[in-house]
């Protein structure tokens, strides 16, 4: 259920700062109030919990990456972070808000996430997230499938490891698990990747290791290389390579019964 990508936490900070970056502007949704308790699920190395935690509330970061936890607690000691999954996790203490930036489409099984964000929130808690809507990064995932498809022979669609719903989808889930939607927004957002042409390569090193499992290095650094000269035309702006990002952002709340 959760994805076999091998997060690299130093490549995570050096050149994918954007991901903390943008999720900067979604703090303001979640309009944090002093003395919350609040959950960052999917924390990665804590940029974020840590912008969070200057509003003066509690915070904890969890995720699935063992990488990303150390690198959190060795960037941000004062913060608790722990390592969790986020379709299982559980609270003794209720959150007043959770949050969660750039992860939830990591995690296979939405109804189980739901249900956990669901079992940790106090009544009347929010929940404030966003991540990747429907046709997100499209035209890097279908040259990559037929590169993949064309040099080995296999169904590389099997291997897609992310959930990209639209807003409907996950608006009804949010509802069937009992959540009131305040708000839900997709909109795209074309996303500057570093490293000049080799950003292709270098966003494929870091995400794309659920479609690499038994390749070895030549043809991976194969398939990159392909891949990359299929959509730098189409992604090339100006100046860089921008990645077809396409956001999905909710607030939704857990009625007080
Ligand atoms: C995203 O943030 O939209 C994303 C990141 C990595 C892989 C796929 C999508």
């Amino acid at each position: 259920m959760q994805s076999l990508n091998q997060w690299k936490a130093d490549e995570y900070d050096n050149k994918l700062a954007f991901v903390s970056g943008y999720g900067k502007n979604l703090i303001s949704w979640l309009q944090p109030k002093k003395g919350e308790y609040i959950l960052d699920l999917g924390c990665g190395t804590g940029d974020l919990t840590h912008e969070i935690s200057l509003c003066e509330v509690e915070i904890v970061g969890i995720d699935a990456s063992s990488d990303m936890i150390r690198r959190a607690r060795d960037k941000y000691p004062h913060l608790e972070f722990k390592a969790g999954d986020g379709h299982y996790f559980e609270t003794n203490r209720l959150f007043d808000a959770i949050f969660s930036n750039a992860a939830l489409h990591w995690m296979r099984d939405p109804e189980l996430v739901v249900s956990s964000i669901w079992n940790a929130l106090k009544p009347g808690g929010r929940f404030v997230a966003e991540f990747g809507g429907k046709g997100n990064v499209d035209i890097i995932v279908h040259a990559l499938e037929e590169v993949i498809e064309r040099s080995t022979g296999m169904d590389a669609s099997a291997r897609n490891p992310w959930y990209f719903p639209t807003i409907g989808e996950y608006s009804s889930l949010l509802e069937k698990q009992g959540f009131m939607v305040r708000q839900a927004y997709h909109y795209d957002r074309p996303t500057k990747l570093s490293d000049g042409d080799r950003g292709i390569e270098g966003w494929l090193s870091q995400f794309g290791g659920d479609y690499f499992q038994g390749l070895d290095t030549k043809q991976i650094q194969e398939i990159c290389l392909e891949t990359s000269k299929r959509v730098v035309p189409q992604l090339w702006k100006e100046d860089a390579i921008y990645a077809d990002y396409k956001r999905l952002r909710v607030e939704a709340v857990k009625p007080v019964i």
